[in-house]
């Protein structure tokens, strides 16, 4: 069985706590593809060439913690926006979408590049405030030094890069149901996703 899940969404919107919500509910694979460009974001910092980087990514060796810093993040969001970095990363992508068994896949271009005939098609928002708040808790407990101003100019940055670039930008494809978790604790939220998943399959 194929099932295909997208779930795009501004920065920090909590897709990666709802995604794994999701996956994990109805026992699909998850595959964070903000991770993808972060690694070569990260790559780029060290030196290295972007295409290069995204090239010989290993999805399986990433070492996630390392890549959810702010610059790191920032990075990512620059290289995002290199037409050719997005072209080397999209088999990957859609290999992984159409694997048997279901997936779900969060970022910013799932619904409308990856995976425009996903059977479902999240878009998760929040205020830039609340986003930043929430990030802001996420990495102080992971005992970053950050502050709440940084996180949110980096939320502010980001979201303003990934709408405004050419390829691929961060929208809302016309057939995703929007999920505005700005006033939703995130059991609400994932519980708002697990039912319009399962409005879609019994339909299908
Ligand atoms: O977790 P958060 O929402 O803060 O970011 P992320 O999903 O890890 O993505 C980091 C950056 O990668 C984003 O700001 C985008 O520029 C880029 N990205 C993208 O362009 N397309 C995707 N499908 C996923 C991420």
């Amino acid at each position: 069985m194929k099932f295909t899940i997208a779930i795009d969404g501004p920065a920090a919107a909590g897709k990666g706590t709802l995604s794994k919500a999701v996956a994990n509910h109805f026992g699909f694979a998850h595959l964070d593809t903000g991770l993808l460009y972060r690694a070569v974001g990260a790559a780029v910092l060290a030196g290295q060439d972007p295409h290069e980087a995204a090239r010989n990514l290993d999805p399986t060796t990433m070492n996630t913690t390392a890549l959810r810093t702010p610059e790191v993040a920032q990075a990512a969001s620059k290289v995002a926006a290199d037409a050719k970095v997005r072209a080397i990363l999209l088999d990957f992508q859609r290999a992984f979408a159409t694997r048997a068994g279901g997936a779900v896949l969060d970022g910013r271009d799932i619904g409308t590049v990856i995976c425009p005939d996903a059977h479902v098609k999240l878009f998760v928002t929040a205020s830039p405030e609340v986003r930043a708040h929430r990030r802001f808790l996420e990495l102080t407990s992971k005992g970053m030094d950050v502050s709440l101003e940084t996180v949110l100019a980096d939320v502010k940055a980001r979201d303003a890069r990934d709408r405004d670039r050419a390829t691929a930008p961060l929208v809302a494809a016309d057939d995703a149901i929007l999920i505005d978790t700005s006033d939703m604790d995130i059991e609400t939220a994932v519980q708002n996703a697990i039912d319009v998943i399962n409005q879609k399959r019994g339909t299908i």
